[in-house]
């Protein structure tokens, strides 16, 4: 099954599309197409409208639909079969554009803006001495806890009450990290093949997790707006995916927050469509500017659809490997007896260092947001200082900044920035294979003068790529 894209939907991510009087309509309605694909707004494997259809939405003549249709399908970017219909497809395939890896290199005076994640913060050294005293509480028993320690799924399930979902602790599983939390899901409830759903552009770690479970990737194409309610709703309808992988808070890389609106309506039409939904709430505790928070998905879910799943790695540290799972309490424990397949269940101590740690939430949570409004605040004062044509929406909470370029250079500016000692994750890591070039993914969770300093480096990498040389400097010089 395919998503189908109806006239009026196309025509509206087509906006202005008309060429100047130098460009025949057809040509402009094509480059328009291409340039949505991409930037990833327009998915792969979209069935387009019909001609005739697309014609009366954007008020124009079929024949130059027609010529457009046929200038896309000349240039790989349509696929048409008689009587199935025009895909969306890109020129030599579509393969995922991140091989999940992201080991920081360890070229000490490397600006890494390749990961978004802070340091440990000071709390951390008390929590794990006073996890030390809880320890000999449990060292009469074998330690094994797949579901994870008793007291932390309490801490859990009393955070989800406070935000207004009601959890016991049985519906809360803890796991080694959200990633961890989101492989076991696909592991229980993705067979091989099977569609899942996951937005475009997305986090790269949970698309190579879909891939190397082997699901079936479909995208949702978010705009500069966000998610299309619309268009996703009817994704679901239409392909009925096994399950669907979603970041409503401070997105990741775009930094939307999705409405109340939809949130309430995903859970019912998910239920209706067969479709499990994995909300990832990494960055729910990271809200910057919103005066209040949207309730969380899990509110609206009557049928035991949503497994909500979170963690401690981007308030807290990364290091701790600390996340969860929040499910009806049966699927807890089909999710549990998965894992005892994979690792039997996480280490006990570091699950009482977590417990502690969050007795310390308010004031870390409150200090990690002081620290990345300022840095968020920095560094796109340096972005509008360096590199004023670059453009962006300015996010109202998590971590990072989705930079829409000047022109489709992001691969090449990565490569030329590594040059400076900047480590930058280009857009076609957070898309498929040939889309998303126009973008790039700045964190913010730098101190502000490496933040200043790295924009500085990549404007000089930008306007390397418009010389018609290398730098001279970097051809090895001979040395006899
Ligand atoms: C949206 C999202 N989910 C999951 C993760 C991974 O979290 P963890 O380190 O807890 O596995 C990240 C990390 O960047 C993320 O951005």
């Amino acid at each position: 099954m395919t998503t189908v894209l109806h006239g009026p939907q196309l025509a509206r991510l087509l906006g202005r599309w008309h060429g100047g009087r130098s460009v025949p309509d057809y040509l402009a309605l094509a480059g328009t197409v291409r340039g949505l694909l991409a930037d990833g707004r327009l998915s792969l494997g979209v069935r387009l409208p019909a001609e005739r259809e697309l014609a009366l939405a954007l008020g124009i003549s079929r024949t130059t639909v027609s010529a457009a249709y046929r200038t896309l399908r000349e240039s790989g970017h349509l696929t048409s079969r008689r009587g199935a219909g025009s895909w969306t497809t890109i020129p030599g395939g579509a393969r995922v554009g991140s091989t999940g890896l992201w080991t920081p290199e360890s070229a000490p005076d490397l600006l890494d803006l390749g990961t978004a994640a802070l340091p440990a913060p000071p709390q951390l050294a008390s929590a794990a001495a006073e996890a030390l005293t809880d320890l000999p509480g449990y060292l009469s028993g074998a330690g094994y806890h797949p579901t994870g320690l008793i007291e932390l799924r309490a801490t859990v399930a009393r955070s989800y009450a406070a935000r207004g979902v009601p959890t016991s602790p049985d519906q809360i599983m803890i796991t080694s990290g959200v990633q961890h939390a989101l492989d076991l899901a696909l592991r229980l409830l993705v067979p091989t093949g099977q569609p899942v759903l996951v937005e475009s552009p997305t986090y790269p770690n949970a698309l190579a997790a879909v891939v190397g479970r082997r699901g079936r990737v479909l995208t949702h194409g978010l705009s500069e707006a966000g998610w299309d309610a619309e268009l996703l709703l009817a994704t679901l309808r239409q392909n009925r995916p096994r399950l669907a992988y979603l970041v409503p808070e401070f997105q990741n890389p775009t930094g939307h927050l999705m409405d109340d609106r939809l949130r309430e309506r995903l859970p019912a039409a998910a239920h209706v469509a067969g479709t499990d939904l994995v909300v990832d709430e990494s960055f729910v505790e990271l809200s910057l500017d919103e005066p209040a928070m949207p309730l969380p998905v899990a509110a609206y879910d009557r049928h035991a659809r949503v497994l909500s799943i979170g963690g401690m790695s981007k308030p807290y540290w990364g290091g701790l490997r600390i996340g969860w799972i929040r499910a009806a309490a049966p699927l807890v424990q089909r999710l549990a007896a998965v894992r005892v397949g994979m690792d039997m269940a996480g280490p006990v101590l570091d699950q009482l260092v977590a417990a502690r740690l969050l007795g310390y939430a308010d004031e870390v949570v409150a200090a990690r947001r002081e620290l990345l409004r300022e840095r968020r605040d920095a560094l796109v004062l340096a972005l509008d200082k360096e590199l004023p044509e670059w453009r962006y929406r300015l996010p109202t909470g998590g971590v990072t900044l989705w930079v829409e370029l000047d022109a489709p250079v992001s691969g090449a500016l990565a490569r030329a920035a590594e040059s400076y000692g900047v480590r930058l994750a280009p857009g076609p890591r957070f898309g498929m294979d040939g889309t998303m070039e126009r973008f790039l993914r700045l964190p913010y969770t730098l101190p502000p003068d490496q933040l200043v300093e790295a924009v500085s480096r990549i404007a000089a990498a930008r306007r390397d790529l418009e010389r018609p040389a290398r730098r001279t400097w970097e051809a090895p010089a001979l040395v006899a």
